[in-house]
């Protein structure tokens, strides 16, 4: 299904029963952010802080990411930020592939929407969701791809995988790995918006 915009989406999405997660959820994390965002940040699903303010990323692995935004310059409502899947998975489990899959829907609608210039994926469950899966985020995160577009599969997207804000809460180095990339993205875009110009 076509929404006409993302409001009619969070609405329709607010009252979702297309999967079990939605017997344990307290609410439903659609999406944050700025509707005309170039950037479109993508994590695998909410947490429990996410899960109590229908918000994504606003826990500890929250802060890491606005602390990222801050230091190239840039706030949530510059962006956009959503996850794989909309409903808290109990215990922060991974998502079960026919929770992503009854939630795929929404998240195609938004990047349609939205039509982001670059999607930064973070972590490797997000990046898998639309990079091959013989990537390891290891060596993949930083990288630019140019891969199908989950919208048209004929057309082409941008996307960047980083390492998960989360890594930076209990590893040093996968933090300064995390914001030296982080770092690269204005130059990125930059390129990006050139090349369309
Ligand atoms: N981790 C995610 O992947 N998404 C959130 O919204 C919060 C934590």
């Amino acid at each position: 299904m076509e929404y006409k915009n993302l409001e009619e989406l969070y609405g329709i999405a607010s009252k979702c029963e297309r999967c079990a997660l939605q017997k344990t959820r307290t609410n439903v994390v659609p999406g944050d952010g700025n509707k005309n965002a170039q950037i479109m940040f993508i994590g695998e699903g909410p947490g429990k802080n996410e899960d109590i303010q229908g918000i994504p990323f606003v826990g500890a692995a929250g802060r890491i990411l606005d602390e990222m935004l801050a230091l190239v310059n840039l706030d949530r409502q510059d962006v956009y930020i959503a996850n794989v899947v909309k409903c808290r998975p109990p215990e922060n489990r991974d998502p079960e592939p026919e929770e992503v899959k009854a939630c795929w829907p929404y998240l195609k609608e938004q990047v349609r929407l939205i039509n982001p210039q670059i999607i930064i994926t973070l972590g490797r469950h997000a990046m898998y969701r639309f990079l091959p899966s013989d990537l390891k985020i290891s060596t993949a995160r930083g990288k630019v791809y140019r891969y199908k577009s989950i919208v048209d599969e004929t057309k082409h997207q941008i996307y960047l995988p980083l390492y998960h804000p989360a890594v930076a809460l209990y590893n040093p180095n996968q933090k300064k790995t995390l914001f030296e990339d982080f770092k690269k993205i204005p130059k990125i875009l930059k390129k990006i918006n050139n090349e369309i110009s």
